[in-house]
């Protein structure tokens, strides 16, 4: 048989990135019993679909996708799609592109997964593409919600947890491409730097 030492050495009250320091604000224990809480929603609401398709949008929703799809009880698919805005025609101004889609999304279920909304620019441009690709319905399904940025018309349909408008990292979410592999969620620590 083989013994393993687990240690935890990414559990840690502060961390600095880059030039910022950031403190401990929502543990590992919160996130995964919210997203557990969010399965369950899914899991109900979505037991009689023909096979919906999760789209994670990379990179900072990969371990929300990851633990998220770990409680889903019915028969789906999922999609890694990464997002890059171009300049399109002088009328249509910035584009949004969606890289990686492969899966036609004609007459699907699609439940998009975000790691944060914040003004909901990014995800309300995705939900409207997939609507004119001929989704047949598009949710939105997001570990964290600014409630106090957001002010668009399209409803957040599921949501883990509500955070104030602060700057956050760890768990998939970066400052600057650093920070995203914590299992915790951590704060901007004005106080610190
Ligand atoms: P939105 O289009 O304003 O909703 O912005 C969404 C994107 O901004 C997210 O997918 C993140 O990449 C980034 N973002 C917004 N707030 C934060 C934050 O507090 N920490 C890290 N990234 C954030
Ligand atoms: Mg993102």
């Amino acid at each position: 048989m083989i013994n393993f030492v687990v240690t935890n050495n990414l559990s840690m009250d502060h961390i600095k990135l880059h030039d910022k320091e950031f403190r401990i604000f929502i543990e590992s224990d919160k996130i995964q019993k919210s997203i557990a809480e969010v399965a369950l929603k899914l899991n109900e609401n979505y037991k009689d679909k023909k096979s919906p398709l999760f789209l994670s949008v990379l990179n900072g929703s990969f371990m929300f996708a990851a633990d998220l799809l770990k409680n889903i009880d019915f028969q789906c698919e999922i999609s890694f799609v990464k997002l890059s805005s171009y300049s399109g025609t002088a009328t249509t101004g910035e584009v949004l592109e969606i890289l990686g889609l492969s899966s036609s999304v004609k007459g699907r279920e699609i439940i998009i997964l975000e790691d944060i909304v914040d003004t909901g620019n990014t995800v309300v441009e995705l939900h409207n593409i997939l609507k004119k690709r001929g989704a047949s319905t598009v949710k939105i399904c997001t570990l964290l919600l600014k409630p106090n940025s957001y002010k668009k018309e399209l409803p957040i349909d599921y949501v883990a947890l509500k955070i104030p408008n602060d700057f956050i990292v760890g768990y998939g979410l970066d400052y600057n491409e650093l920070g995203r592999q914590y299992k915790d969620i951590y704060i901007l620590d004005e106080s610190n730097g």
